[in-house]
């Protein structure tokens, strides 16, 4: 099995590392509700927490009973091994985001993590410009605290329809270089898109993550490459995608992906969103089979 930190350009083979996953029981510590059904829910989970990494994301079974049968994926917002405690930021769309909505204080889920590739860290401090499209920040406190824990330089950008949907500020961690909000209604920051003036930022860049609905991905993807082509050499992109999921792990087959070949010269294999992802590099995707592939239900 190939580590994390192996991930090549079109490495296609590296998957994710389960040995270090933990299936915990956990206690709500709380939920903190915000606009448009959004909200954060905080658990004790002390061995997940200790493992959990910036990317990475949590199968989490909600009810005792049969409703819902499936654990669901929710990627790590925050994780603190000091205190044991981790964060999801959700949107209540369903019956299990449903169910966390109306967690209590001391109500309790299983929690089995952290699954899956995360986003890779730099090995040398520089600048890292981070874009975020609506609930597509979920999974960026995280990756922010530990890249301004080694120095990084860090330019948030995050977008969303309305001013409703950007992520909480007094929830980011301190110490952001640039914070960039953008709405497509104009009711906060900036309006535009999220990938609105991208090529401004590029230089001295060393890299990009991104994280929001696949269309947005796909089109900031595109946009990438054909900078790529003007410009020569481009910092890469890491996209944390979505996929269906059943059990995390990879024995249920069901979070398929169409991944471009090794060689990057045409469409090549399907891989697992839960093993290979749900963390990539822009190129190693089939952004247009991808887009083809019907809603995800999420
Ligand atoms: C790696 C990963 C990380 C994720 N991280 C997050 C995160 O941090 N935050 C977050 O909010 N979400 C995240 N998601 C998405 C989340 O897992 C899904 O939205 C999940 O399905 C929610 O579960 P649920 O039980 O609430 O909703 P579900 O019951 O699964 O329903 C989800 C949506 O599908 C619709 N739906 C359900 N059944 C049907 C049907 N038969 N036909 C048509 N539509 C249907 C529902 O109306 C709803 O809109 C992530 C997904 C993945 C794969
Ligand atoms: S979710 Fe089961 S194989 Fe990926």
């Amino acid at each position: 099995m190939t580590a994390d930190s192996d991930r090549g350009p079109l490495d296609l083979v590296g998957e994710s590392d389960l040995s270090c996953a933990r299936d915990e029981m956990a206690t709500c510590l709380g939920v903190d509700p915000h606009e448009s059904d959004l909200f954060e829910i905080r658990f004790n989970s002390p061995q997940v927490a200790a493992a959990a990494k910036p990317g990475k994301f949590a199968q989490i079974l909600v009810s005792d009973g049969q409703v819902p049968l499936l654990r669901r994926p929710f990627s790590f917002s925050r994780a603190d091994p000091a205190s044991g405690v981790v964060a999801f930021y959700l949107r209540a769309v369903g019956e299990g985001s449903g169910r966390l909505r109306r967690f209590e204080p001391g109500a309790r889920a299983r929690i089995l993590g952290p699954l899956g590739r995360g986003f890779t860290l730099p090995s040398a401090p520089g600048r890292s410009v981070l874009l975020a499209g609506g609930l597509g920040a979920a999974p960026f406190p995280l990756l922010i605290e530990r890249l301004l824990a080694q120095g990084e330089e860090v330019v948030w950008i995050n977008g969303a329809r309305d001013r409703a949907e950007i992520y909480p500020e007094r929830l980011l961690p301190s110490g952001i270089a640039q914070v960039v909000i953008r709405t497509e209604d104009g009711s906060l920051g900036e309006q535009g898109l999220v990938t609105d003036g991208l090529i401004e930022r590029l230089p001295g860049t060393q890299r990009l993550y991104a994280c929001g609905p696949n269309a947005m991905l796909a089109a900031l993807a595109k946009l990438w490459r054909e900078l790529q082509a003007q410009e020569g050499t481009l910092p890469p992109l890491e996209v944390s995608i979505e996929a269906p999921m059943g059990c995390g792990f990879g024995t249920c087959l069901g979070c398929a992906i169409p991944l471009w070949d090794r060689e990057g010269q045409q469409p090549g294999p399907y891989g697992l969103c839960c093993r290979q992802g749900p963390v990539l590099s822009a190129e190693q995707l089939d952004w247009g089979r991808l887009l083809q592939q019907p809603a995800h239900l999420g």
